[in-house]
């Protein structure tokens, strides 16, 4: 259901090879994919989990044989994952031992604005701030990442970025594949220099060309022959990717950016601008033990062929768990009472310092673009009125739908709760959403995080 012509900004490295040093002599699935560690509370209450985190800089070893200077969340690169119980408050003291101001947002969960690490709500270097994450939402596959004023596309392309995982009972109940069968693929790319350092140039969608999984490149992971559940996030700040099978076997998405879809969606890839999500099960039973499937991206999205690859060996035990054919059911959708336009678009004339801007104006944080009332539903209109640059576009607070896109209903990936929804060159879609959860200032901007850096972003007060 892979519908339109499929371009990325990776399209032009095809285009125009600058091979990157380091990265030109990296072996490919040389090295074993780690799982990000998970985070350990601190202390537990009946109804709250606390967490301490320290922000610093890590030597770690990307290139076999270098060392790469990394920013991360208490030491790992991709940071480690905490894991949420809705229902359970998440408190994180976050400690900022970076040279650096940061703001940490928690992508995807509706949180009071005190603690959705707004821009200029910064820790100063040597500073601490506590965030108060309720969780009252139902499961979802949430991101941790900076937020800093005008340098988040920066942070979080040298390391800023931690899954955390929120599940609820219902989900339980449904035997996904679980445990260590349940396994989080954070996948990004870097530009690496000579010596393995990472290259950070604004909107350089040309020169990353290295693909890493949670923080390896092009690894491979030994996989038994079973079922085993993926939580894909593309981390990259500008990179379409679309995972996809060598020998074109399907794989099963369950969830998206807001958690489980209704009902499993078969495909055989599930196209990701930055910043989206995509809980896929993959069943290795049908290999036989001792086969390897390289996982790559679709071909015709033009980016770098291989992601990475799964080597199956025998099951140690049986298989138990199922993907049954109903995985949940979305909230019925009020009927809207506001409409809205919003239009995103990016200098595209060659000048040296290009600006992005929502509907004409670049991001201030002195002015509130949008007031929404409490409770209400609306719909909002987002266009892409560029020509050539492809964009998306994600809100804070909230979980919407998408109604539509360029006028037609959407592909099933879509049709669950999202917070990231792509849009290529003149798209259109149409998403609906009910500010229901908390007052006050929140953003809307474009996913790739070098635009929304170059002010691409906009906010609403819900009052
Ligand atoms: Cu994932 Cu405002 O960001
Ligand atoms: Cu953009």
């Amino acid at each position: 259901a892979l519908t339109g012509t499929f371009t990325s900004p990776a399209a032009e490295a095809a285009a125009k090879p600058t091979p990157s040093t380091a990265a030109g002599s990296i072996p490919k699935f040389a090295v074993a994919m780690p799982v990000p560690e998970v985070l350990r509370p601190v202390r537990r209450s009946w109804n709250t989990d606390y967490y301490r985190m320290t922000m610093r800089t890590v030597s770690t070893e990307i290139v076999p044989g270098h060392q790469t200077e990394v920013l991360t969340y208490d030491g790992s690169f991709p940071g480690p994952t905490i894991m949420a119980e809705s229902g359970r408050r998440v408190v994180v003291e976050q400690t900022n031992a970076l040279d650096t101001p940061v703001s940490v947002h928690l992508h995807g969960a509706s949180v009071p604005t005190s603690s959705d690490g707004y821009p200029m709500n910064v820790i100063e270097p040597g500073g601490t701030r506590t965030y108060t994450y309720p969780n009252v939402q139902p499961n979802a596959n949430l991101w941790m990442h900076d937020h800093a004023h005008m340098e988040e596309a920066e942070h979080v392309y040298r390391g800023m970025s931690s899954m955390v995982v929120l599940s609820d009972a219902a989900e339980r109940k449904l035997g996904l594949p679980s445990g260590e069968y349940d396994v989080p693929l954070v996948i990004r790319d870097v530009d690496l220099d000579d010596n393995a350092g990472i290259v950070f140039t604004m909107d350089d969608s040309v020169n990353r060309t290295t693909i890493l999984v949670n923080g390896k490149p092009w690894p491979y992971f030994t996989v038994e022959a079973r079922k085993y559940r993926f939580r894909v996030l593309n981390s990259t700040n500008l990179r379409w990717l679309a995972p996809f099978l060598a020998d074109a076997s399907s794989y099963t998405m369950v969830g998206s950016d807001g958690g489980l879809l209704e009902a499993p969606y078969s495909t055989p890839a599930v196209v990701l601008s930055p910043g989206e999500r995509a809980d896929i099960v993959i069943d290795f039973s049908t290999y036989a033990p001792g086969t390897s499937v390289v996982l790559q991206n679709l071909a015709g999205t033009g980016d770098p062929a291989e992601i990475m690859r799964f080597d199956v060996v025998a099951a140690k035990t049986e298989d138990h768990s199922r993907v049954p054919a109903a995985l949940r059911t979305l909230p019925a959708l009020p009927t809207p009472t506001v409409q809205r336009s919003v239009v995103l678009t990016m200098d595209e004339d060659g000048r040296p310092n290009p600006m992005g801007y929502i509907n004409g104006k670049t991001f201030d944080m002195n002015r509130i673009d949008t007031t929404v009332r409490f409770g209400d539903t609306e719909v909002w209109t987002v266009s892409n009125g560029n020509v050539t640059t492809p964009h998306n576009f994600h809100m804070h607070l909230v979980q919407y739908r998408v109604l539509e896109r360029n006028g037609k209903p959407v592909d099933p990936s879509e049709a669950g709760l999202k917070d990231v929804v792509a849009l290529l060159p003149g798209e259109e879609v149409k998403i609906q959403m009910t500010f229901d959860s908390y007052r006050g200032l929140y953003l809307y901007h474009c996913h790739l995080m070098d635009h929304s850096a170059m002010g691409m972003m906009a906010q609403m007060e819900i009052v």
